[in-house]
């Protein structure tokens, strides 16, 4: 199989510090998908791109300078997990798409950041899932399900177990992006996930084991359905 992990860049850290622990543990369970399946990683920018685009926010900085700090941040996340990875990944993250492709031609596990303003790293994750006619994008995130409201602010939030493409689009319309606030993903995202098909799921990092379980295809998270899943 093919798969895009894309890793939140919340759930890199813990207590204000990168949990390099839990890095070392989805290191390991990278290399063991990996042996089987052929993987490309995307890294998020997580709460410290938050915070530099919020103090260049305050600064007076144009969206798309705020854009290029997010980039840069998520490549530097990018790199811990190669790190991480050792000698099984790519030594840096792509800055193309091109480069993508040269990349997983390697044999080695690539792990990419951000790439172009205006979009968040899952709109690279389903640019590639797409490009390399991956089988899922698994999204691993600081949340358990996708919720029908955000759980961070309505507590009585449902969680969807499944949902339909169309109504997974109808939900993000409802959080409209712009740096650093993309939430859940962004709509360039979820029409490439729509166009070509791609079985989306969203899972909780804080159990690295569901990562296993998704790629295994067991009920874990949230599964978006396309018209015919792949
Ligand atoms: P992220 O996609 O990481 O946003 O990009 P996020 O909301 O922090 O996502 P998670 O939680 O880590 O998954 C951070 C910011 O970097 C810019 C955007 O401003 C985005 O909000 N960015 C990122 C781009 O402009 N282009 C990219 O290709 C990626």
């Amino acid at each position: 199989m093919k798969l895009v992990l894309k890793f939140g860049g919340s759930i890199l850290l813990k207590d204000e510090e990168i949990d390099t622990k839990m890095i070392k543990r989805y290191a390991l369970i990278i290399d063991q998908i990996s042996q089987k399946h052929k993987i490309n990683i995307v890294v998020g920018g997580g709460n410290l791109a938050r915070k530099y685009i919020k103090a260049l926010g305050n600064l007076g900085a144009p969206e798309s300078f705020k854009d290029l700090a997010g980039i840069e941040i998520s490549r530097i996340n990018a790199q811990i997990f190669i790190t991480a990875l050792k000698g099984r990944a790519y030594p840096v993250p792509p800055k193309s798409f091109d480069e993508v492709i040269r990349a997983l031609n390697s044999g080695k596990i690539v792990v990419c950041g951000g790439m172009f303003p205006g979009q968040s790293t899952n709109a690279v994750a389903s640019f590639i899932a797409e490009e390399m006619k991956a089988d899922q994008l698994i999204n691993i995130t600081d949340v358990d399900y996708v919720y029908a409201d955000d759980p961070k602010l309505n507590p009585d939030a449902e969680p969807i177990e499944e949902i339909k493409i169309d109504d997974f689009i109808d939900l993000i319309m409802k959080n409209p992006g712009g740096a650093g606030t993309y939430k859940l993903f962004d709509i360039t995202a979820a029409q490439i996930i729509k166009r070509s098909r791609i079985l989306l799921k969203f899972i909780s990092g804080r159990d690295p084991e569901n990562i296993l379980k998704a790629v295994n295809n067991e009920r874990v998270g949230t599964v978006v359905m396309s018209e015919i899943g792949r």
